[in-house]
């Protein structure tokens, strides 16, 4: 089963790196959300579209309950069978989010992070979220960004739209599913919250240390949408000049929803 066919190859390292330092640098938006959805004292929990299981060792961490993670790649599940195997009770599946593999109501929380912006079909996914959560439990959907809302300053022309959704889109994912997803969690019959995780805006150190982790993987998507050797070089020189000077600003909304399953 594969889920991201646009991931070839010879990228899987690179996207697992950024994943890590993703985690890395979202726990601060993510840890007070599964605080607030009580999962802590949960029971049973299920995270879809667990990827390399960064993530759901944050949630491990959190509870004294019993993980579920499933992902549709087989690949992804490998990685995080290693990262999680000091945790015994982070139980690994492979899985389509659209067809979840469990029974109705079985389920305290329900958890994913960064996968509706990825999934074939939203709205399936959020629906089955609702189907295997107990009446009365809650759905998180964490880091679901929306480009459109996305601030960067200097401006570049030629490389600011890749970044702000193209490159997302290319790769098969939908670079404005922020701003769906009160619609995806009201039709799945969710009473529903709606709020934005980041609301702090990155030091000019804080984007640095990303870009240097992540440089591989921006470069290549630079490459991918056409840009010559050249008109790459210039734009890094220009972005990393703007960092050392103190003066860049870059912000993007990542929204959140939670949703509660309404006592029968
Ligand atoms: C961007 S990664 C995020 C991984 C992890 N949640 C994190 O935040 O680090 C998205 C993950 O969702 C998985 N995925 C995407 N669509 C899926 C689907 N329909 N069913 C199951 N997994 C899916 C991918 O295989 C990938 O591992």
């Amino acid at each position: 089963m594969a889920v991201n066919p646009k991931i070839p190859e010879n990228r899987f390292d690179d996207f697992i790196k950024k994943l890590e330092l993703q985690a890395l640098e979202t726990a601060e938006e993510r840890i007070p959300l599964y605080l607030k959805i009580g999962l802590k004292d949960a029971g049973l929990i299920l995270d879809i579209g667990c990827g390399s299981g960064m993530v759901t060792r944050d949630i491990a961490h959190l509870t004294k309950g019993k993980i579920i993670a499933i992902d549709g790649s087989e690949e992804m599940l490998k990685v995080a069978k290693k990262i999680l195997k000091m945790y015994k009770n982070v139980e690994l599946r492979l899985g389509e989010a659209e067809n979840l593999p469990f029974d109705d109501n079985m389920f305290d929380i329900v958890t994913c992070n960064l996968l509706l912006m990825w999934a074939k079909n939203p709205q399936k996914v959020v629906n089955e979220m609702a189907r295997v959560i107990k009446p009365g439990g809650t759905i998180l959907a964490s880091l679901e960004p929306d480009y459109g809302g996305k601030l960067h300053w200097p401006e570049h022309p030629k490389v600011d739209p890749i970044f702000a959704g193209e490159a997302i889109k290319a790769r098969g994912g939908d670079p404005h599913i922020g701003r769906k997803l009160r619609l995806l969690f009201v039709r799945a019959g969710l009473e529903t919250t709606i709020g934005i995780g980041n609301t702090r805006i990155w030091s000019c150190q804080e984007d640095r240390a990303y870009y240097f982790h992540a440089r591989d993987f921006y470069v290549k998507a630079l490459k991918e949408a056409g840009l010559s050797q050249n008109d790459i070089d210039k734009w890094e020189y220009d972005y990393l000049k703007s960092l050392d000077e103190g003066v860049q600003l870059n912000f993007f909304p990542q929204f959140y929803a939670i949703g509660k399953k309404p006592q029968d």
